[in-house]
């Protein structure tokens, strides 16, 4: 089979090569894809626009691609899948109506509260006076959110009550655009972060390997946050117990309360939580989608055919299909960036040694570069992600470094420390 995978990032590269590992997938298309995907074997770039619906559409179908990927949240939310079902194809992805889960934080507190699902108290505003009176009534800390998709930027946890205020005018004032005329106030969660993916079909929902992710840019998890500087698999904070908790009190939650709401939601549900100091997985938001380093360290790991995964999902068969089988061991993915990011960075940089690191035990994941000539150059923020595996984090991490070192590129940066607490 072929399918076609939307998007230009690393987790993109990842799902590419992920479904090529298997000999039932014979091609891989990208759209719009990056220079990862221009150059992994079986696997080619078409210049498309992600808006560009019908010509995703026509494009498929005419060169018989049965399944489609769809990997960020923006062409998801903007009813990707709804046009492409509509024609008669085959997409993992969530529909406009189960998108929103990640397009509204609003929308996706009230459903959390009406499905029970353990996360912090908020309340929605939509002008500012209230939200100020509000903010200085519950104190600080206090973390205040842009409602739509902001690219991981709307959200601002406020230490002092100044940082609070400046942070409601910035949202009300259009920072974020339409994205930030609603404005979600909540609790801040303590504990450690952690990202539970799992693949649904609507009824049946069953988890990936928990992972964890550094989402702030500098070492010691310093600094403004991006949009995820390394992550590695399976993390030990999920407990097996704290992963049934999050079965039932999370994810069939979420799955039935889709369903109540007449939304028929097929594809990643990304629970990204905030494991409470006792055990207790509070969700701090929802994705609709792979995460974003997460999916360069969960999937290596996984053994299953993830078109066979994917396929079983969008035919509503999950309920019968063999457990997940997962590589023994670990896996940890370096994100290598361009140095500035996640504020401004220079692009165009050309990037040496992928093959030296490509020839290690690791695995290369190409993001924000692109092909030129017989070079490969930056063209975003996070430029690679090398994920090394092993039979202990120890091991993975380590492999994954070596592989680094072997890559440069001007003003490359990427932090040193990425899985410390698993180090142990
Ligand atoms: P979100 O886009 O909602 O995932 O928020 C981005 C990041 O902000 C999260 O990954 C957390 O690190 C942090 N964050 C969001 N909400 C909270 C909260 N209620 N308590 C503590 N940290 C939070
Ligand atoms: N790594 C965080 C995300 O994908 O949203």
């Amino acid at each position: 089979m072929k399918a076609l995978v939307i998007g230009n990032g690393g987790r993109e590269h990842t799902l590419a090569w992920c479904l090529l590992q298997s000999a039932d997938v014979t091609e891989v298309v990208c759209i719009p894809g990056n220079g990862g995907t221009a150059t992994l074997p079986q696997c080619r770039n078409l210049a498309m626009t992600l808006d560009d619906f019908q010509g995703i559409a026509r494009f498929a179908l005419v060169n018989n691609f049965t399944l489609v990927v769809v990997g960020p949240e923006q062409p998801l939310a903007a009813g990707i899948t709804d046009y492409l079902q509509g024609q008669g194809l085959k997409v993992f992805g969530p529909n406009q109506a189960g998108a929103q889960i990640e397009a509204s934080k609003a929308w996706s507190k009230a459903f959390m509260v009406e499905a029970g699902i353990p996360t912090a108290r908020a309340e929605v505003f939509t002008d500012l006076n209230p939200a100020l009176a509000y903010v200085e009534q519950r104190g600080t800390p206090i973390v205040i959110k842009a409602d739509g998709l902001a690219a991981g930027k709307g959200v601002t946890v406020a230490t002092t009550l100044n940082d609070a205020i400046q942070a409601l005018k910035a949202a009300f004032s259009g920072k974020f655009g339409v994205a930030g005329q609603t404005v979600v106030v909540e609790d801040v969660l303590l504990g450690q972060e952690a990202s539970v993916l799992a693949v649904t079909d609507g009824t049946t929902i069953r988890p990936l390997l928990p992972a964890q992710d550094h989402k702030a840019i500098g070492e010691g998890d310093t600094g403004p946050n991006t949009g995820g500087m390394g992550a590695y698999a399976p993390t030990p904070v999920v407990t097996p117990e704290i992963m049934t908790q999050v079965q039932r009190q999370v994810l069939e939650p979420a799955i039935a309360t889709l369903g109540h709401r007449g939304i028929h939601y097929c594809g990643i549900l990304y629970a990204g939580l905030m494991i409470s100091p006792e055990g207790v997985p509070n969700v701090v938001e929802f994705n609709c989608r792979f995460g974003d380093p997460e999916t360069q360290a969960v999937l290596p790991l996984l053994e299953t055919p993830l078109h066979q995964v994917m396929l079983a999902c969008i035919e509503g068969r999950l309920a019968d299909f063999p457990p997940l089988q997962w590589k023994p061991g670990a896996a940890a993915c370096v994100v290598v960036a361009a140095e500035g990011y996640p504020d401004k960075y220079p692009k165009g940089m050309e990037i040496f040694g992928l093959a030296e690191a490509a020839a290690t035990d690791a695995l290369v994941f190409q993001a924000g570069t692109r092909r030129q000539g017989n070079a490969i150059v930056s063209d975003g923020g996070r430029v690679l992600g090398v994920t090394g595996l092993g039979d202990s984090f120890k091991a993975a991490i380590a492999n994954a470094y070596t592989a680094v070192d072997h890559i440069c590129f001007e003003n490359m940066y990427y932090r040193r420390d990425i899985g410390y607490r698993v180090m142990g």
